[in-house]
């Protein structure tokens, strides 16, 4: 079986999300609409598998500590979903407007603030039991593997849910 750590691995997928949005709002800035359109496409494939891993793993895990505040972390993945699926619909165009850039600027920002606020989610999966964390290891290396990019899996598997 596959061994990685989940909380590791979570935090180094963060952080490349964080750089590659970061460098998306440089693009956008410079109305570069090829580069931010390619890196979002990179970042689709990275988040699909963390994304997946979070709703069926991760967050079910530490609705011991959460509670019910876990569905509201699932409706801000919902929102999440939507802005990038805006997102990538805008820069499918050759060039934008100044209106388009910004636009598309505020909403990589938006996912920005997403990526912050689930770094946190660290320190609270520490407390769980190692049982635990061995699973949710487990379960990340095969949504990995699976490796469903988010606007795909968001539209077949996650919606019969
Ligand atoms: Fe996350």
């Amino acid at each position: 079986m596959v061994k990685l750590d989940p909380i590791a691995e979570f935090r180094e997928d963060h952080r490349k999300v964080r750089d590659g949005l970061l460098e998306m709002i440089e693009s956008l800035n410079q109305k570069n609409a090829a580069k931010a359109g390619k890196i979002l496409g990179n970042l689709n494939t990275l988040v699909g598998p963390h994304f997946r891993y979070e709703e069926e793993t991760l967050y079910p895990a530490l609705r011991v500590f959460l509670g019910e505040y876990v569905d509201q972390l699932i409706k801000e993945h919902d929102g999440v979903i939507a802005t990038a699926l805006a997102c990538a619909e805008l820069l499918k165009k050759d060039t934008l407007s100044e209106k388009e850039a910004k636009d598309a600027a505020s909403a990589a920002r938006a996912l920005l603030i997403h990526v912050s606020n689930c770094d946190g989610l660290a320190i609270l999966s520490e407390r769980l039991k190692r049982k635990e964390i061995n699973n949710l290891g487990e379960k990340f290396a095969a949504a990995r593997k699976a490796g469903i990019p988010l606007l795909a899996w968001a539209q077949t598997i996650r919606k019969k849910k």
